[in-house]
């Protein structure tokens, strides 16, 4: 089987609204396929038709070699979608929950408790088992939702959105679990809003917006695509504006944004670490002084600006 997933021409409407105007994905078993898009761009929607819970209007979809629309048992039995089981009862441990739906899975109880205690363990979970689930916090919640759906070890999963909300640490640690699972050869497909969560976990990326893809690649294909870093520098007096904008004319080929109220130019980062120090080195030799002077990588809102200026 060359790809775990593989869609062409998915389009879907509600209604009179056009949510997916023909998705062509791939994603090759025990990879990561993140797909990157604002609100509304159609992930959620992709997911469900990927997942069986939604049928699309047109085009065809494979999931673990089996077709979602001709064979929908076959390709729910061998994928997760998390967040599948935002019916886990509150008033029950983690344990309880996970033994729980083992038992609705059919794995037996003594299997049911031992794959509980294996997943509780992996997730970090061990010591909250026992408690009800509204005592968890938003982190420790995620974590067991992905548990929920690795019960019956799926060979592909869903995962929509799943840091989003989080506080930094624990989405760090939903990053490392997810991690785990692809080096055992589970494939992904992840949804997300942030450039930097799909450049952490993802192998390709198709970045969606008003239902089509606009631009596919490897993090780095598409960094590259939709513009390099930037390098910003604030100068300790508004001034001297134009002066830094010549000075660091001399060591960078592109033209510096300049903004002479707030003090401050900008400028795409060529040679990394090699054009920090001429640009820095430029500055200093002009003399004139810098307040803050700050790398930043494009973020999402720069990769759709500059795809859709394009
Ligand atoms: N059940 C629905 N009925 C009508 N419109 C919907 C429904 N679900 C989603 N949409 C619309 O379809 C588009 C894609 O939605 P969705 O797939 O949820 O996007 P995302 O997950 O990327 O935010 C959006 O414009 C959304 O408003
Ligand atoms: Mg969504």
């Amino acid at each position: 089987m060359e790809f775990a997933i593989e869609t062409a021409g998915l389009g879907k409407s509600y209604r009179n609204h056009v949510a997916l105007r023909g998705v062509d994905l791939a994603a090759r078993p025990g990879t990561v396929l993140g797909v990157l898009g604002p609100n509304g761009a159609g992930k959620t929607t992709t997911v469900r038709i990927l997942a069986t819970l939604l049928a699309p209007d047109s085009g065809r979809a494979l999931v673990a070699g089996h077709d979602v629309a001709r064979e929908p048992k076959l390709v729910r039995r061998r994928i997760g979608l998390a967040g599948q089981y935002a019916a886990v009862d509150e008033m029950l441990t983690g344990r309880e929950n996970l033994i729980l739906l083992g038992t609705l899975l059919h794995l037996g109880r003594r299997r049911a408790k031992r794959r509980a205690a294996e997943l509780l363990d992996r997730f970090a979970l061990t010591e909250a088992a026992d408690r009800r689930l509204s005592t968890y916090s938003g982190g420790m919640r995620r974590r067991l939702d992905l548990a929920t759906c690795l019960i019956a070890e799926p060979a592909v999963l869903f995962l929509d959105e799943p840091t989003t909300g989080l506080d930094p640490a624990s989405r760090i640690q939903l990053w490392a679990n997810i991690r785990g699972l692809v080096a055992e050869g589970v494939t992904v497909l992840l949804t997300t809003q942030y450039l930097d969560e799909a450049d952490e976990l993802a192998d390709q990326i198709a970045v969606i917006d008003g239902g089509r893809v606009i631009a596919e690649g490897t993090p780095e294909q598409l960094k590259r695509k939709v513009g390099s870093d930037r390098i910003e520098v604030t100068l300790a007096a508004a001034a001297d504006v134009p002066a830094a904008a010549r000075a660091v004319a001399t060591v960078s080929a592109g033209v510096p944004v300049t903004d002479e109220r707030a003090g401050r130019i900008a400028l795409h980062l060529e040679d990394g670490i090699d054009g920090i120090a001429a640009v820095s080195g430029a500055l200093a030799a002009a003399g004139i002084p810098v307040t803050d002077f700050a790398v930043r990588r494009p973020t999402l809102d720069d990769v759709f600006l500059e795809l859709t200026e394009h």
